[in-house]
């Protein structure tokens, strides 16, 4: 993946790297680029994906960031036992390992994802959950179908329209339900997204909104992330007729040596990486 010096890299995300000629920049990307370049991206690079970061994952665990935080210790959808015989939507799946660890807890989740890959190997690991193929900002379900919503860095930092996902979870959550996203904590579009000491000095403005796009030769973007800040990701919540109940930032814990892109022990003691947002549908 090429990067330029002056745009932070995408980061849960783009180690697996795209288009061998892509170009890294900074521009405009509306909702329907960023789509198609979502699910072009995830479908080429889904199997990297899994094969680098699948043992971490786990088939069945529920891991909220590279940090390791585990929805186990960290209850953020209410206590593990709380979740019994509740229809949970995972927005932004992947291979549904989170999924997998809902259902084994009694909750009826199901698992959707824009890219035909990554549930392609939802399925290699088994074929236990239901699974949707779809976008975020249109879910195809009735209204207040489920009981609470999740996603691990799945979908929100890719849409160039945020509040109208906020809205859709809305729309198919039961009243009181809640909806908990992870995302690649803001503060860190303003380093370079490396791992070492060279991702430790400022070097865009936090404040640039401008999205991170990966184009091919004739001008098409093949991946785009979209950079909100701790304000505008509060209002998009709001403006989605949610409470925010807690934002959590979860601290690098010492047994975690991993690096995953710009994430690493270094960075994470230093600089938060990830920004949980709980939210209840008002
Ligand atoms: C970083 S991966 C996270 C996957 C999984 N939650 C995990 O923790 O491994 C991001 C996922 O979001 C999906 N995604 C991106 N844009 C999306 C959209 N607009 N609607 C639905 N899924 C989307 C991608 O296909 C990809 O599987």
């Amino acid at each position: 993946m090429n990067q330029e010096d002056d745009a932070p890299e995408n980061a849960y995300t783009a180690d697996p790297g795209s288009a061998d000629d892509a170009e890294a920049t900074r521009r405009d990307a509306g909702e329907a680029e960023s789509s198609r370049a979502s699910r072009g991206w995830w479908d080429r690079n889904a199997d990297e994906y899994q094969s680098e970061h699948g043992a971490f994952l786990g088939d069945d665990r529920f891991v909220w960031g590279p940090e390791g935080l585990d929805e186990a210790d960290a209850a953020l959808l209410g206590p593990a036992a709380s979740l019994k015989d509740k229809d949970v939507l995972e927005i932004g799946a992947g291979a549904a390992q989170c999924s997998r660890w809902l259902a084994a807890q009694g909750a009826r989740p199901v698992a959707l994802d824009l890219s035909h890959r990554q549930l392609q190997h939802a399925l290699r690991i088994g074929d236990d959950i239901p699974l949707v193929e779809a976008d975020a900002g249109n879910l195809p379900f009735r209204d207040g179908s489920f009981d609470l919503a999740c996603s691990a860095y799945g979908a929100v930092p890719f849409v160039a329209d945020p509040v109208n996902v906020m809205r859709e979870v809305h729309r198919v959550l039961r009243p009181g339900g809640r909806w908990v996203f992870s995302v690649t904590h803001p503060v860190r579009w303003a380093f370079p997204d490396e791992p070492g000491p060279e991702g430790l000095t400022v070097s865009a403005s936090y404040f640039d909104r401008t999205p991170y796009v990966e184009q091919d030769e004739r001008g098409r973007a093949v991946y785009v992330e979209h950079h909100r800040t701790v304000g505008d990701r509060v209002r998009d919540v709001v403006a989605g007729g949610f409470r925010l109940l807690d934002l959590v930032e979860p601290e690098w814990p010492e047994w975690n040596g991993q690096e995953w892109g710009g994430w690493s022990p270094l960075r994470g003691n230093l600089i938060p990486g990830t920004a949980i947002f709980v939210c209840e549908r008002a």
